[in-house]
């Protein structure tokens, strides 16, 4: 039996604040008192520190074969960045490649995440509705998959149609799933990255404005239609628009059920970054791009307001040299996505929360406890009697500055390079085990982490 105990933390829920010990037994959390006097393994003395829940980053892509290359972090390097930053569970896509069934995907993802070091759950992203993959449907959710991805852009690779898409929201409706989007009318961006390159416009910058706010609110607006046709409960990921947050905001006021991610970069970045010398804006291109001052102020006001819900990363890391090189003379080819794992919980915490745009309580909703309920974590996500002991110790008045030279992100450049952070991750547990201590993780076994089955959604959410 393995016991460690939690002295004088200052404990932080969703909704509660208070100083008290927690106690852990066999990767469960016992007991939470003042005082508390068990015998234990390890006591951590926790005082002047916070004691969060583990993070659950909701949106990752590990290892993700993509534009010609792949990801640079594997599930190994991948989770271990993340529990340095004091994120304990991740939700990958387990992708479907067109033309083969659903289970040849996740068969392949289970097997790649076999090495992750910090929990995992899988995302089903649907690339190819037809009858066979609908008569899968139901047995993904009983094994503990239910959330299904889709995409409305990077058409003749990843994009489904609106005919798919009615498809697949009715069958995950019947089975009790959710239904998520990535949010870009793809037709519209394809027409704009041909428009440029015929005018011999092929700098980063053009990726961005290849992607207009428009493409993403348009296709959010539709999507969100289908749902509302079929019922469906749905959450869109990495929004970035102030347009897109206005056609949610219409959707809420038809009691619509929307669950909208957003993610640290399009919080915290703008688009003057395109503007960097050397093809260094090349760092910064993802889908969608990285967007205005003001869409960002549309953002923190959906987190302070509640019309955003989850705070995600899209980590999909490439490296500067070898791979986002690949564009260097046509920004169509410069593979989409950016590090982001390691840093979430630390930079919302200094941006949000030290600035004064969300509370405590706000920061552990919208990072911890909002991923694990919309979908179905419910073991992980808050500090409770008999959840899971993914424990965050967390020193909020710790600076630090964000540098590829130490990141433990595998991918040669940061998209927060030289960022200066207050608040450090100082211990993190992993189910009950002490996996990160003052940046050491000496105690971290590969394929230590665990696939997380995932409950059914919850309509009454
Ligand atoms: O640029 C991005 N976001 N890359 C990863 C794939 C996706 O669209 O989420
Ligand atoms: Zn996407
Ligand atoms: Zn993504």
């Amino acid at each position: 039996m393995s016991k460690v105990l939690i002295k004088n933390g200052r404990i932080f829920s969703a909704h509660d604040d208070y100083e008290a010990d927690l106690f852990v037994v066999n990767g469960k959390i016992m007991a939470i008192g003042q005082g508390l006097e068990y015998s234990s393994d390890e006591t951590i003395d926790a005082h002047g520190c916070y004691v969060l829940p583990g993070g659950i980053d909701a949106h990752t892509h590990m290892e993700l074969p993509f534009m010609g290359t792949h990801s640079a972090d594997d599930f190994e390097t991948g989770t271990l960045a993340g529990l340095h930053g004091g994120t304990t569970s991740i939700i990958d896509f387990a992708i479907q490649t067109q033309g083969n069934t659903l289970q040849d995907c996740l068969n392949t993802w289970h097997e790649k995440a076999m090495k992750s070091v910090g929990d995992y759950a899988f995302h089903c992203a649907v690339t190819d509705f037809n009858e066979k993959t609908k008569k899968e449907i139901a047995g993904i959710i009983e094994g503990g998959i239910t959330s299904f991805k889709t995409f409305m852009a990077y058409k003749g690779a990843l994009m489904i149609d609106d005919k798919m898409m009615l498809g697949l929201m009715k069958e995950v409706r019947k089975c009790g799933g959710l239904v998520t989007v990535h949010a870009e009318n793809g037709d519209m961006v394809d027409a704009l990255v041909d428009q440029y390159k015929r005018e011999g416009t092929l700098d980063p910058k053009y990726h961005a404005l290849a992607h207009p706010p428009i493409a993403e609110s348009e296709a959010a607006n539709r999507f969100l239609d289908l749902a509302h046709q079929t019922d469906s409960g749905v959450y869109i990921v990495h929004t970035s628009a102030r347009d897109t947050m206005t056609e949610v905001r219409k959707k809420f006021l038809r009691d619509q059920r929307v669950f909208v991610e957003t993610c640290a970069q399009y919080l915290l970045l703008d688009d003057s970054v395109y503007d960097k010398p050397n093809f260094e804006g090349a760092k910064y291109v993802m889908s969608p791009p990285i967007r205005k001052k003001d869409d960002q102020e549309a953002l923190w006001h959906g987190l302070q307001s509640g019309h955003v819900h989850t705070v995600a990363t899209d980590h999909c890391p490439f490296n500067f040299c070898g791979q986002k090189d690949m564009g260097k003379d046509d920004f169509s080819k410069i593979p989409n996505g950016a590090a982001g794992v390691e840093h979430r919980m630390e930079l919302i915490f200094s941006e949000g929360v030290r600035k004064g745009r969300i509370t405590m309580n706000r920061f552990v909703e919208v990072m911890c406890t909002n991923p694990a309920n919309i979908f179905g974590l419910h073991s992980k996500g808050s500090l409770a009697i008999g959840k899971d002991a993914d424990i965050v110790i967390f020193d909020p008045n710790q600076k630090h500055t964000i540098s590829a030279k130490t990141h433990h992100h595998n991918v040669d450049s940061s998209i927060y390079e030289g960022w200066e952070v207050t608040g450090k991750v100082r211990t993190v547990l992993s189910n009950g085990k002490i996996v990160i201590n003052e940046g050491k993780a000496d105690q971290v076994q590969k394929g230590q982490g665990q696939f997380v089955k995932r409950k059914p959604f919850n309509f009454a959410l």
